[in-house]
């Protein structure tokens, strides 16, 4: 079994992902690739570029690195997991091909329609002046998705035809996302809960961590622009059949259409629903753990985090899951992995943002931390870095209050105490995070 691992990335999932290694009986040597000022308490933060394949490969056979986690998603899209694989070294993460369900989401939709899945109905447009002449004979609110992974910013929900046309122009005339933006997608726009779905798999077996929820807008009720995630819950309740539903109606047919295909896929698969009416669909794929979704879903698991990953990335995913029950009196039926969830316990984080994010935002603020952090609650690292021996802020997501209990108002309260324990110039944060009850369109 794998005892040195690393992690790649610098946000909040991955100071998440390394605080659960570094829980695991196997006490793991860790090394966190670039990492933040939260991973260095629990592992060595290598300064190692991830987009540099040859530099990650070069450091894991030097330090004989046993498992790489890849955090973030461009280094997958770009295929950092086939050139670790091509040097035999163990990796949790998919291969160009897979991560292709997040870097091309016109693709994604192929998979979903060759699946059998229910997904809003789109059109996908390279041009301005066709995806302009397309907005005469539809009907608003629409969503429009810059076609490749633009850090959750690329989508915006459009109500009025002045905000469709700026950001149709934003995408493909002034190219603010870069190429990920040179095609988009307008979407018809559905209504309902949101809910995300993290899928481990080795291609083979599967299992479902708990289902969480984000809050994506940067304002409270659902208001502003769309972030990166604001804060989010774990577990949220499923009534009646859902969790079945979600299970075979889309888990199932997805991971086999991935095989019909011939589609290689060891790591997570994020699988973001909306729950209409009418049953839930598919809003998007991403082909890594969710942020901040991570955060509050891996502190419910039960058992190794180590083993886990280690064993999915091996290709050995079924004989693991052997090891674990159905999830108890309290856990979720017909949900598979129910088991790898403690579902007596809740988890909730507060993501504490710097004025002006998700546009230019402020940098370089001392960060006061809380004096009191504990195993019910604890701060996550995201946008910060030592500055001449100071910690400060530096991205537009700063850090992420976690807090835990054994029901949902507790581990807010916990989450909320420590953010307001928490200080910096600029500090922003929504006060509803698990709290709104409200619809979201998407
Ligand atoms: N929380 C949304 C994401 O990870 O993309």
């Amino acid at each position: 079994m794998a005892r040195k691992v690393l992690v790649i990335g610098s946000g909040g999932r991955e100071h998440a992902i390394v605080r659960q290694l570094a829980l695991s009986p196997r006490e793991p040597v860790i090394f966190a690739a670039p990492g933040n000022p939260g991973t260095a308490a629990q592992a060595t933060n290598v300064d190692l570029d991830p987009m540099d394949s040859d530099s990650v490969v070069d450091f894991c056979l030097r330090e004989a690195v046993d498992l790489v986690i890849i955090g973030p998603e461009d280094p997958l899209i770009a295929g950092l997991a086939d050139h670790l694989h091509r040097a035999e070294i163990a990796v949790f993460g998919p291969g160009a091909q897979g991560a292709r369900l997040e870097g091309d989401k016109e693709f994604a939709k192929e998979v979903l329609a060759s699946a059998g899945v229910p997904t809003p109905r789109y059109h996908s447009f390279s041009s301005s002046r066709a995806a302009l002449k397309h907005l005469d004979n539809i009907d608003l609110p629409i969503v429009i998705k810059a076609c490749g992974a633009a850090q959750g910013k690329g989508v915006a929900v459009c109500s009025v035809r002045d905000e469709a046309e700026a950001f149709i122009r934003e995408c493909l005339d002034d190219q603010r996302f870069g190429g990920a933006g040179l095609r988009i997608l307008i979407e018809e726009c559905i209504f309902g809960p949101e809910l995300s779905v993290l899928v481990v798999t080795d291609g083979q077996s599967y299992c479902l961590l708990a289902p969480s929820r984000d809050h994506k807008r940067i304002g409270e009720n659902d208001t502003g622009p769309n972030t990166g995630g604001m804060g989010a819950f774990a577990p949220v309740p499923l009534p009646g059949d859902l969790a079945e539903e979600i299970d075979t109606r889309i888990i199932l047919p997805v991971l086999a259409e991935l095989r019909r295909r011939d589609i290689p896929y060891r790591g997570v698969l994020y699988v973001g629903l909306m729950l209409t009416r009418s049953g839930p669909q598919v809003l998007e794929f991403n082909c890594r753990f969710g942020d901040p979704e991570t955060q509050v879903v891996l502190p419910l698991l039960e058992g190794d985090f180590l083993e886990l990953s280690a064993s999915t990335a091996a290709g050995k995913l079924g004989g693991y899951l052997q090891g674990f029950a159905d999830g108890g009196e309290k856990g979720l039926e017909n949900w598979p992995g129910a088991g790898m969830t403690d579902w007596s316990r809740h988890c909730v984080v507060v993501v504490g943002a710097s004025d002006g994010y998700p546009g230019n935002y402020l940098k370089d603020k001392a960060i006061e931390l809380p004096g009191s952090e504990n195993e019910h609650g604890w701060i996550i690292h995201a946008g910060t870095k030592n500055r001449d021996q100071e910690l400060v802020t530096s991205g537009g997501r700063v850090l992420g209050a976690v807090g835990t209990g054994s029901d949902l108002a507790t581990a807010r309260k916990s989450a909320y105490d420590l953010l307001n324990d928490t200080h910096f110039e600029g500090l922003i944060y929504r006060r509803d995070i698990a709290a709104a009850k409200g619809e979201n369109r998407g």
